[in-house]
């Protein structure tokens, strides 16, 4: 059986829901796609470094939400040749660059040096096409982050492809701890275009920049 076929406007209603999720108030997002702001570049001033790709802003948010909480540095992953402004308005070539699990080059990977210094690394992305912005995974594999403590998180229009998506990042950071340490089994983790049976039950992620506290309490980053 085929995965559906995905009409990606069908996420930005859901997306808006993904952002007001039951447990939070609502994201101080507007519902219109925001562009994420400068980039961001890590300081070298921390042991936490929450690294991430944003298109349309929902994702930094939770991303500058971890720093806030957390005093973590920061670096937003830019692809060498950026997306649309409306990223749906290149949803071909990112549906080509997830199901043929291709990387994408980063216009601004840091040096290894910065990188070998951060103990622990959130790694934040978009769910496009069930998987993460492949540049993440370009700058994932760019690093030896071997021991490294990687914290996915996603921001997502359907929670349904989520677990294939977190798989991907731990796919690609096969030396690297985790946190969470496991996660349900995939069935598909290999060919993303057959479905499996649902998976993404008991996997915890913030749903808006306004649940990322009590994300951070509940896997245990803060207090
Ligand atoms: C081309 C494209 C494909 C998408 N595919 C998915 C998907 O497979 N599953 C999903 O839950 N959301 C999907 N979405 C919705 C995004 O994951 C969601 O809007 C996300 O919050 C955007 O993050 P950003 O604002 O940081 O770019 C897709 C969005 C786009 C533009």
């Amino acid at each position: 059986m085929r995965k559906l076929f995905f009409i990606p406007f069908l996420f930005l209603p859901l997306t808006t829901m993904a952002a007001c999720s039951s447990d939070d108030t609502p994201a101080p997002q507007t519902e219109q796609s925001t562009t994420p702001d400068d980039p961001d570049n890590p300081s070298g001033n921390s042991k936490t470094l929450v690294a991430y790709f944003s298109a349309q802003g929902h994702t930094q948010a939770v991303a500058k939400r971890i720093v806030e909480l957390t005093g973590a540095d920061i670096y937003r992953i830019e692809a060498a040749d950026p997306y649309a402004e409306n990223p749906y308005d290149d949803s071909d070539r990112i549906q080509n660059e997830a199901y043929n699990d291709l990387r994408p080059g980063v216009a601004n990977l840091p040096d290894k040096e910065i990188i070998a210094q951060y103990d622990t690394i959130f790694v934040g992305s978009p769910c496009w096409w069930h998987q993460p912005a492949m540049v993440v995974c370009t700058f994932l594999e760019a690093y030896d982050l071997k021991d490294k403590v990687v914290i996915p998180f996603f921001t997502y229009g359907a929670t349904t492809y989520l677990n294939e998506s977190m798989q991907k990042i731990y796919k690609v950071t096969p030396e690297s701890k985790h946190l969470p340490e496991t996660l349900p089994e995939d069935l598909n983790p290999d060919d993303i275009t057959i479905p499996g049976p649902p998976d993404d039950a008991g996997i915890d992620m913030p749903g808006s920049a306004n649940g990322t506290e009590a994300w951070l309490r509940r896997i245990g980053i803060i207090k």
